[in-house]
């Protein structure tokens, strides 16, 4: 068994001012995975990101970059890793080719390999034709594919990109979709961050939700797909409750005491049937009101007016 490409283990991270922007987080990523995390503004997606990549101390816990402590070892385990930051940080008065070269001979890779690389790297980005112009002149899609080229110098065997499409109209998007699928298909692990759920759908296998600096969720795409997919009800019964309740095929129906129900059936189906049933069995229903748990709370968030625009969506952050 290989070691996972990131271990994060009951990582706390208290900024000076109080705030706890981590609360024992913990989560893992496979090996030739495409990971999001998954979060709203403030959540702690770039807390975690700095963690990892050696930007922000931990106020406590471990991170393991393919099995390899980035406290006890930490240059080993930044070797291994390829970052790309939340805001455009290279000198917009230099040409992507003397960007690339500086930033691998910064890691110490001889100069005449370095010229190779870049050339390889630009044309994977579709930047060879824009090698020579100052970065200046790029559009907002040509920077933000130099910033993965960048990070690709090295080849890193896990890339990090902090919310790379925040802010970026959704042409943009779509092309460094394409980019990442591409280098997640040349094997290396690549882990991003998010606030557009349609982002996380398009691209990623699995993915980890976080909210206020909590992971909420974990697991594959499909199944935070298909828990989102139930809705859930209480219902306040006139009277007593019977001792059994309707069995109903694929609806879960429960009392949580003598006269309250908590109804879970998929969106799909209607409540018709549910309550035809309670009415045969005698049950009354004076009065329903949904329930929403926290996934869904978030999502709603996620969806909301902030990610409508995803032009403006970023602009602020
Ligand atoms: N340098 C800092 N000092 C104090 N608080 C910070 C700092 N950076 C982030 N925070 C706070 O930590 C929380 C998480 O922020 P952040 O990790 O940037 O979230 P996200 O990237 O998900 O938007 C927020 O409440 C934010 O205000
Ligand atoms: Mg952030």
């Amino acid at each position: 068994m290989s070691a996972p490409a990131l271990e994060i283990t009951e990582l706390r991270k208290t900024y000076d001012n109080g705030v706890e922007a981590l609360k024992s987080v913990s989560l893992s990523v496979n090996p030739g995975d495409f990971f999001a995390l998954l979060g709203p503004n403030g959540a702690g997606k770039s807390t975690l990101i700095g963690v990892v990549s050696s930007l922000v101390n931990a106020s406590a816990g471990s991170v393991k970059v393919f099995g390899v402590d980035i406290a006890k070892e930490r240059s080993a385990a930044m070797r291994l890793l390829g970052l790309v930051p939340q805001e455009i940080n290279f000198n917009m008065f230099e040409t992507p080719f003397d960007i690339l070269v500086n930033y691998a001979g910064f890691y110490g890779m001889p100069r005449a390999q370095a010229l190779v690389r870049a050339e390889e790297e630009l044309k994977a980005a579709q930047l060879w034709g824009k090698a020579r112009v100052m970065s200046r002149t790029l559009s907002g899609g040509m920077k933000r594919r130099l910033m993965i080229a960048r990070a690709m110098m090295t080849k890193p065997r896990l890339l990090i990109l902090d919310e790379p499409t925040a802010g970026v109209d959704i042409e943009i998007r779509r092309g460094m979709w394409k980019t990442l699928k591409e280098v997640n298909a040349a094997g290396t692990t690549v882990i991003l961050t998010t606030h557009y759920l349609e982002e996380a759908e398009s691209l990623c296998r699995n993915l980890a939700i976080i909210d206020r600096g909590q992971i909420i969720e974990q697991g594959p795409m499909k199944m935070l797909l298909s828990k989102l997919d139930v809705e859930g009800f209480v219902l306040d019964i006139d009277g007593q409750l019977p001792g059994v309740l309707p069995q109903l095929e694929g609806i879960k129906l429960e009392a949580s005491d003598d006269h309250t129900i908590q109804l879970e059936m998929p969106r799909s189906r209607d409540l018709n049937g549910v309550f035809a049933a309670l009415d045969a069995a005698g049950i009354r229903v004076r009065s329903m009101r949904t329930q929403s748990n926290r996934l869904e709370e978030l999502f709603v968030r996620l969806t909301g007016d902030n990610n409508k625009n995803p032009i403006t969506a970023g602009a602020g952050a």
